[in-house]
């Protein structure tokens, strides 16, 4: 398993709010490499088995529908350490409680909308850019 990539998706949200362009120059300005990328939208059975850990919350209904109401960016990013580091540049869940110039900090609006993901452990790294990319479309 690699260990020095995390996974992402710029959500709905933010794609609609234009801020695609600030929240990659964020990205890469932290010093991550971006190995993968794709614009794309999520079906409703995409999301389910995405957030598959989250299907007995009372939120999962309002994450499946915001997750597929518009495109995502989706990408793989290469850094030491990426995981824990791209954790700390996005951010707390919820937006209102994200440090101050962090992601979700400057372009979230709420816990539900909160402009971007970053996986949480290696494997799930692993897991969610296998799920997103196939072998040849990772550089
Ligand atoms: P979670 O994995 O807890 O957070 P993170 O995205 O920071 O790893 O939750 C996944 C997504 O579920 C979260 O980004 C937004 C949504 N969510 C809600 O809508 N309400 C909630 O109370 C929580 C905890 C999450």
């Amino acid at each position: 398993m690699i260990t020095n990539r995390t996974f992402t998706m710029i959500k709905p949200d933010a794609v609609e709010n234009g801020h695609i362009g600030a929240i990659l120059e964020k990205i890469t300005s932290a010093g991550f490499k971006i190995v993968a990328m794709k614009y794309t939208q999520l079906s409703r059975r995409d999301a389910k088995e995405f957030y598959a850990i989250h299907k007995e919350r009372p939120f999962f209904d309002e994450l499946v529908n915001f997750m597929t109401r518009g495109p995502i960016v989706s990408a793989i990013l290469e850094k030491d350490n990426a995981v824990e580091d791209f954790r700390a540049l996005i951010g707390a869940t919820n937006p209102a409680e994200a440090a101050e110039g962090t992601i979700r900090k400057l372009f979230a609006k709420d816990i539900g909308e909160n402009a971007i993901h970053g996986s949480d452990s290696d494997e799930n790294a692993s897991i969610e850019g296998a799920f997103h990319f196939s072998g040849r479309e990772v550089y």
